[in-house]
């Protein structure tokens, strides 16, 4: 057996948790591998909405679902989340896993977090001040704390010697804050979620996979926001690419099967950092009301932009995608024309890459198409999709090299098409 994968390929927010319920259904496994709750993972359906910061984007099925070892954790957001989704009935006890190994955002990595934003001034990330940075810091710096460690007798050592830690760096800045509200929060909470399992979650997963059951990985960020080849130092914490999915939950390479490679039919990024395709107008004002494009975990407008196809096949370099997911393509139907960048303008001479000084001014080169002009939100079959539609999605496939298998047109889990699997 395999892995399947779904992640990200632009700036995140590309319908992840959408897509992850939609696919949900064909397999028995749902493992989220990298990230924490700065991600937003919205699902819609029987008109009930709900945003994922921790829990897997499988959690509304009759499934496992895991949250990995590459995963931070944040108690006091996981608690709420499995709250507010137990308050509609459903009883996660049997239906969510928690590796051993996943680290701990303790209450002091936030305040680092927004320390070290507010120092940054004018430069700062534009972090969700989630405490993902320093978090996975003290993992890469051997210092961090696991949620295994919560049932060890050395467990408030362990915290304490943390804490006190963050403590002494906190002193470099001139930052105040209050730990002792949010620590009292996170110790109920780390206790509350002791009636899940702490689990081998390599062990287990690797046991799955003998055992033939079926397994997707679910990504959060996106690819553009890789701690390696995102638009660095503009990124996050974490490896969002496939490989994430390799270490996140500990399976060999060779065990990847699919996969699915998540892109909007235009662009958006929350946060600072290099947008080459980005729209400071009407235009992207207009993209931004109708997509509703405002942060499901911050709630900060997105900024909007056309359709990057230099990042993009960056993008499925680095993932080896299998297959596309093409989402929100009916946030476009009211527009007369789409463009779609092919190239990037450097210095005067036309490139397909993106230049590693990220302070490089890039000049779009731009493809025109026509807009479809159509409400294609009611449709259900790929037949049905206007022709000019149809003729964009023809050029990203012969550009990229990569089928289209999936086209959502709307939030809702039943507003989805799928072309083939
Ligand atoms: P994620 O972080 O990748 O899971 O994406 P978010 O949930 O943060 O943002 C995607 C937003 O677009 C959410 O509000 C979804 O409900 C919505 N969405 C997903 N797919 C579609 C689609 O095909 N069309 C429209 N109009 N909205 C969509
Ligand atoms: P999902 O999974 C969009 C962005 C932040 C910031 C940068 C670093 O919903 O797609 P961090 O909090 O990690 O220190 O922020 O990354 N960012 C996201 N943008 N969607 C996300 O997650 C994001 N998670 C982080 O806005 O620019
Ligand atoms: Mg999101």
């Amino acid at each position: 057996m395999k892995v399947d994968v779904v992640l990200g390929l632009q700036w995140g927010d590309e319908g992840k948790g959408k897509v992850v319920d939609v696919l949900t259904p064909n397999y028995e496994v749902i493992a989220r591998f990298q990230g924490g709750p700065n991600a937003g993972h919205s699902l819609e359906f029987n008109d009930s909405k709900f945003v994922l910061h921790t829990i897997p984007s499988g959690i509304f099925h009759d499934t496992i679902n895991v949250i990995g070892n590459g995963v931070v954790i944040d108690p006091v957001i996981l608690s709420e989340e499995i709250e507010q989704l137990e308050s509609t009935g459903a009883d996660l006890t049997n239906k969510l896993v928690i590796s051993k190994k996943a680290h701990l955002i303790l209450p002091t990595h936030r305040i680092l977090d927004a320390a070290s934003e507010a120092a940054k001034g004018k430069d700062k990330i534009g972090s969700t001040l989630k405490g993902i940075g320093p978090t996975y810091m003290d993992k890469t710096g051997r210092n961090g704390l696991r949620i295994g460690d919560t049932i060890a007798p050395s467990y408030m050592q362990k915290y304490d010697a943390l804490k006190q830690k963050h403590l002494s760096l906190l002193k470099h800045y001139d930052f105040q804050f209050d730990v002792a509200e949010y620590e009292q929060k996170w110790f109920a909470a780390i206790e509350n979620l002791k009636r899940f399992k702490f689990i081998d979650s390599e062990h287990v997963i690797n046991q799955y996979l003998k055992d033939e059951k079926t397994i997707l990985a679910e990504g959060a960020q996106g690819a553009l926001l890789d701690i390696d080849f995102g638009s660095y130092p503009f990124v996050t914490s974490s490896n969002t690419i496939c490989a994430g999915a390799c270490t996140g939950l500990g399976i060999a390479p060779t065990r990847i099967g699919e996969v699915y490679g998540i892109f909007k039919a235009y662009c958006t990024r929350v946060g600072s950092g290099p947008f080459p395709t980005e729209l400071e107008d009407e235009v992207g004002e207009e993209i931004r009301k109708i997509g509703r494009e405002f942060g499901a975990t911050t709630g900060r407008p997105r900024r909007t932009g056309w359709l990057d196809l230099v990042a993009l096949k960056y993008a499925v370099m680095l993932n080896g995608v299998t297959g596309f997911i093409m989402t929100k393509a009916d946030v476009l139907d009211t527009f007369d024309s789409i463009k779609v960048a092919v190239r990037y303008k450097v210095r005067g001479e036309e490139v397909d890459y993106t230049p590693y000084e990220i302070d490089e001014p890039i000049e779009p080169v731009y493809k025109e198409f026509k807009g479809w002009k159509t409400d294609i939100s009611n449709s259900k079959s790929y037949d049905e999709l206007p022709v000019e539609l149809k003729d964009y999605i023809k050029f990203i496939e012969e550009e990229t090299g990569v089928p289209i298998k999936i086209v959502s047109v709307g939030p809702d889990r039943e507003a989805t098409i799928v072309r083939s699997l």
